[in-house]
């Protein structure tokens, strides 16, 4: 089922995610594939069930819903194969369980998704596998910290919160040449605007909660891994007992559909603000890697198709106070965690539990996810948050 067309092969990611994963001809002529809900699946005789041999053999193990947004992404991505769990956590440590055992190391970026960094610090650390974190922007350096017992180096580029984007290639040559698998956390990109396995990546893991769903109303996570992974990340997939819901899964492989659309709009309302927000008084600068004054703006341009739609503002001095000042005064932008969805949101980035990427920063990060709202009222609704903030300087 992996596409309604057999030369699809070719065509623009943009084309595969309206068209992959989908045989309208093989349903009745209906546009999109029907949901199949279900635990138990019925075998014709014994001898079938004996063997398990029929395509489906029960529902946490697969189902034609689930098959068509794995092959779907897969696809898309231009992975091996690709499996779905119950949110992008899931596909987080489902991922990196697979691939490590009691006394391994694994080299974990400083500036990772911070429920990655608690999975690490508690849950690795009991099952005795040690992690070491990096500097995001360490690039080929990171051969310094390869132990004899490091088993994955995991990336996530750019860091969801302060935007560094990493040297995917130089990283995947290390990895590469130490024999190491290459763990990247794709999310912020969409497999639309990042192509992990033609950088060097083994293992792509993305929250589809997050632009694929696109409407705040689903929890789902994708691991899609080359080849010579597929098979070691697939068991892991099973015997974790990693699964995701099929009115879930559908919800995904419709909100994929209009993924590309939505996400040109986010790009560029995004972009828009970014660069006005540079000039408002208030702010030390914006870390978005779009903008040719972030730092890793080159590398961005060389790897990335296109920007989505969060990125961090660095207010131009002061604290919390002047943060939550600024949160607390916009209509508009709602005060949540999260991101992808077609609202504007906003959050106060937590740096503490850095070690390396930490700053220093003139003043509190305020993250901005820029949803698909007029440009103008939410410029206005951030300049009613910039003067919140600067109200508070003045009187503190
Ligand atoms: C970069 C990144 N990875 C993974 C996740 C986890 O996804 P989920 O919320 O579906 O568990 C998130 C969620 O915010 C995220 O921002």
């Amino acid at each position: 089922m992996s596409s309604d067309k057999k030369s699809s092969r070719n065509r623009a990611p943009a084309t595969k995610a309206v068209h992959s994963g989908r045989a309208p001809h093989d349903n009745f002529g209906f546009v999109n594939p029907p949901v199949y809900r279900g635990s138990t699946v019925l075998f014709p005789t014994v001898e079938k069930l004996w063997k398990r041999d029929q395509a489906y053999t029960y529902g946490r193990s697969g189902t034609p819903t689930i098959t068509a947004l794995e092959e779907a992404l897969a696809e898309i991505e231009g992975g091996a194969a690709t499996a779905l769990t119950g949110s992008g956590y899931q596909a987080v440590s489902t991922a990196i369980v697979a691939f490590v055992k009691a006394g391994d190391h694994i080299l974990m970026l400083d500036s990772v998704y911070q429920p990655t960094r608690k999975f690490c610090d508690h849950m690795l650390a009991r099952l005795g596998v040690e992690t070491t974190y990096y500097d995001p922007l360490i690039g080929a350096g990171i051969a310094e910290l390869v132990r004899p017992n490091t088993r994955l180096i995991f990336t996530e580029s750019p860091g969801s919160q302060t935007f560094e984007v990493q040297d995917i290639p130089a990283i995947a040559r290390v990895a590469a040449e130490r024999d190491l698998w290459l763990l990247m956390d794709n999310t912020w990109a969409t497999p639309l605007y990042f192509r992990p396995f033609d950088h060097g990546v083994d293992v792509s893991i993305h929250a589809a909660t997050k632009y694929p769903a696109g409407h705040s109303d689903v929890l789902l996570g994708t691991v899609s891994a080359n080849a010579a992974c597929w098979e070691r990340l697939h068991e892991g997939f099973l015997t974790l007992g990693a699964c995701a819901a099929p009115d879930d899964v559908y919800q995904v492989l419709r909100g994929l559909r209009t993924m590309g659309v939505r996400l040109e709009r986010h790009e560029q309302s995004t972009l828009e603000i970014a660069r006005w927000l540079e000039q408002q008084p208030g702010v030390a600068c914006v870390l978005h890697p779009g903008l040719e004054s972030h730092p890793g703006h080159a590398l961005w341009k060389r790897d990335f198709t296109g920007s989505s739609g969060i990125f961090s503002v660095v207010l131009d001095g002061g604290g919390q106070k002047q943060a939550h000042a600024f949160l607390d005064a916009l209509e508009i932008f709602g005060l949540g965690y999260s991101w992808g969805g077609y609202e504007s949101l906003a959050v106060h980035v937590y740096l503490g539990d850095r070690t390396i990427a930490k700053g220093p920063y003139e003043g509190p990060l305020i993250r901005l996810q820029i949803g698909l709202e007029d440009v103008a009222d939410i410029k206005a609704d951030i300049t009613r948050g910039l003067k919140a903030a600067s109200a508070v300087q003045v009187t503190a």
